[in-house]
């Protein structure tokens, strides 16, 4: 992966900061895009450039339109283009009843995990390089099989995410970019703070005694980048 310029999404912390942190390589370029967290994304920035990469910290709000074409200047200015797109970002969701669901929850978790998506997907593109590029999509374990209750918000977002994810592979083929998909377990971070003790402790039961840690969820995208292609 040497010399691989890559953009990760809410890399400010959690997940996304572990998984820039495990695509820097000496002679690459990482942006770490985050929303908020100054302080934390210069941590995650500092993790990207302890691994030999330079790192591009990029403060934008991927649900925004001039936001999102702002990252990609500054993105084809400090790369020069892309290699690795990974679409990570996320807020933690609120824990409810269907009925009881407010209608900017929903629409939160739809803008930041999937019209996020489609935003960075149509600048990113054209730069990937012609027949090329990667672009790893975060779901979750929620899209692999049974969903669990009160969660359909998010459910239903990961759900569309991983459809734009099935309808980019389907018109890629073989020309590239290349789609991976990865759906992590249960996994420590802030993402958790206002999930239900009893729906945590239930997670780590059913996951063999223990909650994932952003490091093995960035180990998986290592993983997913490396292993031959298979059919969408
Ligand atoms: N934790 C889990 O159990 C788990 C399991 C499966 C899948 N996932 C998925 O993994 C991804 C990362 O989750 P995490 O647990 O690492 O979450 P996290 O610790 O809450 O981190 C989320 C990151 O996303 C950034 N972000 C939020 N909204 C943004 C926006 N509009 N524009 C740009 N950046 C934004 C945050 O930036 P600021 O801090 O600066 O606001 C932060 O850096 C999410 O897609 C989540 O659904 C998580």
């Amino acid at each position: 992966m040497s010399g691989r310029r890559v953009l990760v999404t809410g890399a400010g912390r959690g997940i996304g900061a572990a998984t820039a942190a495990a695509l820097a390589q000496p002679g690459g370029v990482v942006v770490v895009n985050y929303r908020s967290d100054d302080e934390a994304a210069a941590a995650a920035c500092a993790r990207v450039a302890g691994a030999g990469a330079r790192a591009v910290p990029a403060k934008a709000d991927v649900t925004d339109l001039a936001a999102v074409d702002s990252l990609f200047e500054t993105v084809s200015r400090e790369a020069g283009g892309l290699d690795v797109l990974v679409l990570n970002a996320g807020v933690p969701y609120r824990y409810e009843r269907l009925g009881k669901l407010a209608p900017a929850e929903f629409e939160t978790q739809w803008r930041v995990l999937a019209y996020s998506a489609f935003l960075c997907l149509r600048r990113a593109l054209p730069l990937f390089p012609k027949g090329g590029g990667d672009v790893v999509f975060i779901l979750s374990s929620v899209t692999a099989g049974a969903p669990p209750a009160y969660m359909a918000g998010y459910v239903s977002a990961k759900y569309a995410l991983w459809g734009l994810a099935r309808g980019l592979a389907a018109e890629s083929g073989a020309k590239g970019p290349r789609v991976h998909c990865v759906a992590p377990g249960m996994t420590e971070t802030a993402f958790l703070k206002d999930f239900p003790r009893p729906i945590v402790d239930a997670a780590r039961e059913a996951q063999g005694g223990k909650l994932l840690t952003p490091d093995e969820v960035a180990a998986m995208v290592v993983n997913a980048l490396t292993s031959p292609a298979e059919p969408a």
